[in-house]
């Protein structure tokens, strides 16, 4: 039976897996690396790492398919979105990636708005000018690193960068380009108008293809080197996004899917182009070939319950340690035994800044209405409560922006925890299924790849053939009622809290 490769690029390690026409994953491989923080708002990585790390992982993938790499037809590549690697002109880092959660890059912002215009550029490229995406990056090197600025030739995309040692070329996928701000969403290219405002070389960046479009081939040396089939196509694939919505289904109108990773994604696939005139949601090109999704991030969903285990539950982690469980099960534990709403303890996830719904780098976490009732048992509820109020924000949005809803489809680390589950359908209203795989975007690119290699005919066809709803979590409706109160409380601190935040930002 044929098989494709994925591997995603991603923030804590690169995956890849091995998956055969049925769905099954029949190999993978997880390989770490750090995350470095030179300064307390920056976020960068080495590509040299990501580099090591996929070598690493496509040979365990080959090493463990035996005699049946062979039946290796395909690579699909996927990778945290909007990341920039600087190369020269015989394609060298010229720097440390500066990643999606760098927060540096606030002034450029307001530098790209003021000279675009905000109305302007969500007509341009669908979207506003937020300290993640590509375009302030670039032009926070050309401010700071002036010397650096001059040698480049070519920014790439994290995944891009792997692609380029794969295979030799340059080239990205639309999906991924759309996280740039320097993409025409709407006609699926590079938008060389605004490219020539910003006064940013058009040739820096690749060739654009549909996510299901072959890029090129692995070289001869790679194939040595990694004992994968020498000439493998390697697919365009998508970015982290765009591949973890194909890889939970999410090919068709009314399927959404809540991803809690480090960060919470809500994730809606859309036939036409559909923008938030306030660009409060992204939208960005699908991997889907010609249609396009919409989705809200919260930049500290598991990361902000990460935070709280690793700041306040050292017993929680010793205990773990010693009995083999996982830390979070005692702490979803505690949060059970409290009741609904945290008895007034709310928390804002505000931990990394945030984009959806507020674009706001200062943002900071809080709790808020501590008393001297309230036990660690209340803040844990109040952080898993809090994040998923913070995804109930991009539902809001989507309802206001007309986009079905039918079914709304969990993934992501927080789908692991069934009270976490029922928190998310209870505090949005709305049943939440789990499926039958939770492989994450490296199993979306390997989907996109089966239809190159001729496995399925489409991805709507590849998604139909592997993955199905095994359970269905209903909301309470008592408890739905009483979380919609709290809503409404946790909605309005973020703009009581916001100017302090801005102002705690100037004083630090
Ligand atoms: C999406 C985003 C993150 C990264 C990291 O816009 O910034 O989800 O792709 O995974």
């Amino acid at each position: 039976m044929s098989i494709v490769l994925g591997i995603d690029i991603g923030t804590s390690g690169t995956k890849a897996v091995a998956v055969d026409a049925a769905g099954t994953v029949v190999a993978s491989a997880l390989i770490e690396y750090p995350l470095l923080t030179p300064r307390p708002d920056w976020a960068e990585q080495d590509p040299a790492d990501w580099r090591r790390a996929a070598f690493e992982a496509l040979s365990k993938l080959a090493s463990d398919l035996g005699e049946r790499v062979r039946d290796v037809k395909g690579l699909g590549l996927t990778g945290q979105m909007h990341g920039s690697v600087f190369l020269d002109a015989d394609g060298n880092i010229l720097r440390n990636a500066i990643l999606w959660c760098d927060q540096r890059t606030a002034p450029q912002c307001v530098a790209i708005t003021e000279k675009v215009g905000e109305a302007e550029l969500i007509e341009m490229t669908c979207n506003p000018a937020l300290t993640g995406f590509t375009a302030p990056k670039i032009l926070w090197l050309r401010d700071h690193e002036p010397d650096v600025y001059e040698k480049v030739r070519k920014i790439l995309l994290p995944k891009d960068y792997i692609r380029y040692v794969l295979t030799g070329e340059f080239a990205t996928d639309v999906a991924d380009a759309s996280g740039t701000l320097l993409f025409d969403v709407k006609n699926r290219r590079w938008h060389n108008e605004l490219m020539g405002l910003l006064e940013i070389d058009t040739d820096f960046m690749p060739q654009a293809f549909e996510g299901t479009d072959i890029t090129g081939r692995l070289t001869d040396a790679v194939a040595e080197k990694t004992g994968l089939p020498k000439g493998l196509p390697v697919i365009a694939g998508g970015g982290d996004q765009a591949a973890g919505g194909v890889g939970c289904g999410v090919v068709k109108p009314g399927v959404i899917s809540s991803t809690m990773g480090t960060s919470g994604v809500v994730f809606a696939f859309s036939d036409d182009i559909r923008r938030d005139k306030e660009g409060r949601l992204h939208t960005f090109c699908h991997s889907v070939p010609n249609k396009w999704h919409v989705m809200g991030v919260v930049l500290s969903a598991g990361g902000s319950l990460r935070w709280f285990r690793d700041a306040l539950c050292q017993n929680e982690k010793a205990v773990a340690e010693q009995t083999g469980r996982d830390p979070y099960e005692y702490i979803t534990g505690a949060a059970e035994t409290v009741p609904i709403g945290s008895e007034g303890l709310l928390f804002l996830p505000y931990m990394t800044g945030e984009r959806t719904p507020h674009k706001d780098p200062y943002a900071k976490g809080a709790f808020l209405g501590l008393s001297l009732r309230h036990t660690k048992a209340h803040m844990a509820r109040s952080v898993l409560e809090g994040v998923a109020f913070a995804m109930r924000d991009s539902f809001e949005i989507l309802r206001e922006m007309g986009v079905p809803i039918e079914q709304v489809r969990a993934a992501g680390g927080g789908a692991k925890s069934a009270f976490w589950r029922q928190v998310q359908a209870d505090t949005n209203n709305a049943p939440l299924v789990t499926i039958n795989v939770d492989e994450g975007p490296a199993y979306g690119a390997a989907l996109l790849a089966t239809v190159e290699a001729g496995m399925h005919a489409s991805v709507e066809e590849a998604c139909d053939a592997t993955i199905r709803v095994v359970d269905t979590c209903k909301p309470n409706m008592t408890h739905a009622a009483q979380y919609d109160a709290w809503f409404r409380e946790y909605q309005q601190a973020y703009h009581a809290l916001a100017p302090g935040f801005r102002r705690a930002a100037e004083l630090l």
